[in-house]
């Protein structure tokens, strides 16, 4: 196993490229269920989540070439539709092949994908607005046996709480339903959106892109020739990085980034005291001259996004005053709190809600990651910490963090990655 060291950082200075946003390309990858041909793909980040979704295709007998960023996957050979406990264990986002094995294959076996480090993260969701769509549902010994005895037939499906995933599988398996199948109270996260532009431009009749509620004329059982795509900048991953130059008060520039994605985390940002110069597809933040206290509460797009509150938190550590953050999308998302009070952080849970008191000093030392965002916040700490921090359980940040330390270098920035116990 790998560990970060991260020596106290003077100052950031310099530019990096933003990778391609994880939470698109995985419900991107999994569209390609749908396809009756290899589908490219470009500016998909190489990251562990991408390579365990590419490696349940497989199983199921896709076959695909990934390098460089770009992949082409020809799902069209797949002749198995059970997805087993052992590889979705690992990634919950395994999930969205659901949908398009049914709508393709009229039946699927998906191992129920269990809790995480962040919370329960249940499907009813999914699997209500399935059975809406017609599919008959048996949960057995952990698994989902899913099938329908011939299309899936359109419906108006009312999702009681806006979910992501369940957004996108719905999406992919209206797309080959028979008849119009309404979604209200659907996600409008930009990745969402990219999933419904890809289908539109493929040839599937869908509207209300990027609002809550979407409407899609299924193809009756006809496979989709889908497009080309290239998949959106990483929103969260920008975000951490502007995160790693406002608790350093650098001066940084992030190119590849999609500016209108951020805007409600850049805006409290802002509310801190920093400033932020545009240009095309690049943006620079710049030092606030007094870090000040804010108070947010985490909500789905285009409000603050959860996978950004461990990030601020830290630097809420470094402000002057005290911070509250309301986490309201997930029961556990505080687990990185006692890995920052290790670190000399003062921060108090109550409930779903905690006080960070400003003005921290940060004292480097060992430190464990417990999930991908909340790893992302450890580093961002060993930034301002005296001295070295050291980050275990690394694991966590390969899932979505490309490159992390080289980019982290070209910033400027003392950081190695090493082997436990060499
Ligand atoms: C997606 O997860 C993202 N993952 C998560 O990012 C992100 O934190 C989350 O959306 C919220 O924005 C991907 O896109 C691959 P949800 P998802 O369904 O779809 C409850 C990261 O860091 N819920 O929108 O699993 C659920 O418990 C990851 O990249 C149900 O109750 O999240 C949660 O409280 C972490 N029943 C809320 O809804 C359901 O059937 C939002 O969950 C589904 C969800």
């Amino acid at each position: 196993m790998d560990y970060l060291k991260i020596n106290q950082a003077s100052s950031l200075k310099g530019s990096i490229q933003i990778s391609g946003a994880k939470n698109s390309s995985l419900p991107l990858i999994a569209l390609s269920i749908l396809s009756n041909s290899s589908v490219k793909i470009s500016n998909v980040p190489n990251v562990v989540d991408i390579k365990t979704l590419l490696r349940l295709l497989e199983m199921l007998g896709a076959s695909y070439e990934f390098d460089n960023n770009i992949l082409n996957i020809d799902s069209s050979t797949i002749h198995s539709t059970k997805a087993t406990y052992d590889i979705v264990k690992t990634m919950r986002a395994s999930v969205l092949t659901l949908g398009p094995l049914l709508a393709r294959f009229k039946k699927a076996i998906v191992s129920l994908p269990g809790g995480c480090a962040i919370g329960e993260r249940p499907i009813d969701l999914h699997l209500k607005a399935l059975k809406a769509l017609g599919v008959d549902i048996d949960l057995k010994a952990g698994y989902i046996e899913a099938s329908v005895k011939s299309n899936l037939k359109g419906a108006t499906i009312i999702f009681d709480k806006i979910t992501v995933t369940g957004t996108e599988n719905i999406v992919m398996a209206a797309s080959m339903a028979d008849g119009k199948t309404r979604i209200i109270n659907c996600a409008r996260e930009p990745e969402v959106e990219q999933l419904c532009q890809v289908l539109k431009k493929s040839g599937v009749d869908i509207s209300g892109i990027g609002t809550s509620e979407l409407s899609i004329y299924g193809t009756g059982g006809e496979s989709i020739s889908i497009c080309d795509s290239e998949v959106i900048p990483d929103r969260i991953e920008a975000f951490t990085y502007l995160c790693a130059g406002a608790i350093t008060n650098s001066e940084i520039t992030l190119d590849k980034i999609s500016p209108t994605h951020l805007s409600s985390s850049v805006s409290k940002l802002e509310e801190m005291g920093f400033g932020f110069t545009y240009l095309k597809d690049a943006m620079t933040i710049h030092p606030a001259k007094r870090i000040l206290p804010i108070e947010l509460t985490t909500t789905e797009y285009p409000g603050f996004p959860t996978d950004a509150q461990a990030q601020i938190m830290v630097l809420m550590s470094q402000a002057d005053g005290t911070s509250i953050i309301e986490e309201k999308l997930f029961e556990n998302r505080f687990m990185h709190v006692s890995e920052l009070k290790r670190l000399g952080a003062n921060i108090h849970l109550k409930g779903s809600t905690a006080t960070i008191e400003g003005n921290q000093k940060l004292i480097g030392t060992d430190v464990m990651a417990t999930d991908l965002r909340a790893s992302s916040a450890l580093v961002l700490a060993g930034l301002v910490a005296s001295g070295t921090t050291n980050v275990h359980r690394i694991y966590h940040l390969d899932r979505g963090y490309e490159n992390l330390e080289g980019k982290f270098s070209k910033l400027n920035v003392n950081i190695e990655r090493l082997k436990e116990g060499l």
